[in-house]
């Protein structure tokens, strides 16, 4: 299949078959003239501008399981550890002061933070700093996600991970795809800024699948897509990849690059970032090439040092990170990219 380069010609209603082909294809040039397409329709939506959040993961503790993670309850192996609320609030202060617009907090599933521990942190961090607030807290309430809102919370993250409700039963012995898609619903419905996702590479993930989850971010209207490889983590029961090309989706760092691209071009207007994941997998120049295939987003982890090497979903080598300013961010970034880094909240802009 070939596709013109000229974006008029590109149907955000690209069908399944078309997804799969070029989920499928190892025909270089065809490859890369997707990666042309989807960064053409990221100039054309979203514009020049790359965006950086400050990420916080303030509690490793989690109560699912699943099979895939390494903050499941199950790890024995893993220090755990929780931010207290000063803790949280003044590295949001600290973030904010530096220039960033935006803090992700992040933990696992920890009902430790009960709804009023979430509404008063995310109120002193709204009404001390100048930045916007995205929740990745895995599945709550409709009146805890509500009250969050109702504190200042702009955004949330949860991704639906795979699309097969076999694969997804059989990751998750303690989740349900429905009950996911619906909280998903119910986001939208409060008003978030809504982010789903996926991991790419799954044992058992079929392309048909794959293609189904990138169909669904269209479906469900979401806001922002976080796409990462599947990374082997040998503290968790899940056993290594699948290698059957025919039928299984490649566990490679271009099939990630794939469902960037092929989410920009069928959603057009979402916050895609180039993930923390992908970055492990390729520190050098993994997110640059995902810059290049439609993404625009990236996230710094801020979580203080003495934390941040706990929050081990997957093993990450022995790389340290290095916490950095906006400034030093924004400026490494210009230049390897040559495109400029927004200073502002980086909401998603929704065109007709
Ligand atoms: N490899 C890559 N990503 C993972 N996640 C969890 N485990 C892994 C893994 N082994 C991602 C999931 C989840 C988030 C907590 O981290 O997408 O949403
Ligand atoms: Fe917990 Fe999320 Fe990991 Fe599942 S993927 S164990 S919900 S942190």
């Amino acid at each position: 299949m070939t596709m013109n380069a000229n974006t008029h010609r590109i149907p955000a209603d690209l069908s399944g078959e078309d997804i799969i082909d070029f989920l499928k294809t190892t025909d270089r040039s065809e490859i890369e003239n997707l990666y042309r397409i989807a960064d053409r329709v990221r100039q054309e939506h979203v514009g020049e501008e790359l965006h950086v959040r400050a990420l916080l993961n303030f509690s490793n503790h989690c109560v699912r399981n699943c099979l895939y993670c390494g903050l499941r309850r199950d790890n024995a192996q893993l220090v755990r550890y929780r931010m207290s609320e000063d803790e949280i609030v003044k590295a949001a202060r600290q973030a904010a002061g530096q220039g960033y617009r935006t803090i992700v907090m992040q933990s696992g599933e920890d009902p430790y933070y009960t709804e009023q521990v979430l509404y008063r942190t995310i109120g002193r961090i709204k009404s001390f700093c100048d930045i916007a607030v995205t929740l990745s807290l895995g599945e709550r309430p409709f009146k805890t996600l509500k009250a969050c809102f109702q504190a200042g919370a702009e955004r949330y993250l949860l991704k639906h991970e795979t699309s097969d409700p076999v694969l997804y039963k059989k990751l998750h012995p303690d989740l349900h795809y429905k009950n996911r898609i619906q909280t998903l619903k119910h986001l939208k419905e409060i008003g978030y800024q809504t982010g789903s996702g996926i991991m790419v590479g799954l044992p058992e993930q079929t392309y048909e699948s794959v293609a189904q989850d990138i169909l669904l971010f269209r479906e469900l209207d979401v806001d922002m897509i976080g796409c990462g490889p599947y990374i082997h983590n040998p503290k968790t029961p899940l056993r290594q990849r699948t290698l059957d090309r025919q039928h299984f989706i490649q566990p490679e760092e271009e099939s990630v690059y794939k469902v960037i691209a092929l989410s920009r071009i069928v959603t057009r207007t979402t916050m895609i970032p180039a993930t923390t994941a992908l970055a492990t997998l390729n520190p050098v120049s993994g997110a640059q090439t995902a810059f290049n295939a439609g993404a625009n987003v990236i996230m710094v982890n801020i979580t203080p040092p003495q934390y941040a090497p706990c929050y081990e979903i997957y093993p990450r080598g022995s790389r340290a990170e290095a916490v950095l300013s906006f400034q030093e961010v924004a400026a490494a970034l210009t230049k390897a990219t040559g495109r400029p880094v927004s200073k502002g909240y980086g909401h998603r802009r929704v065109h007709p």
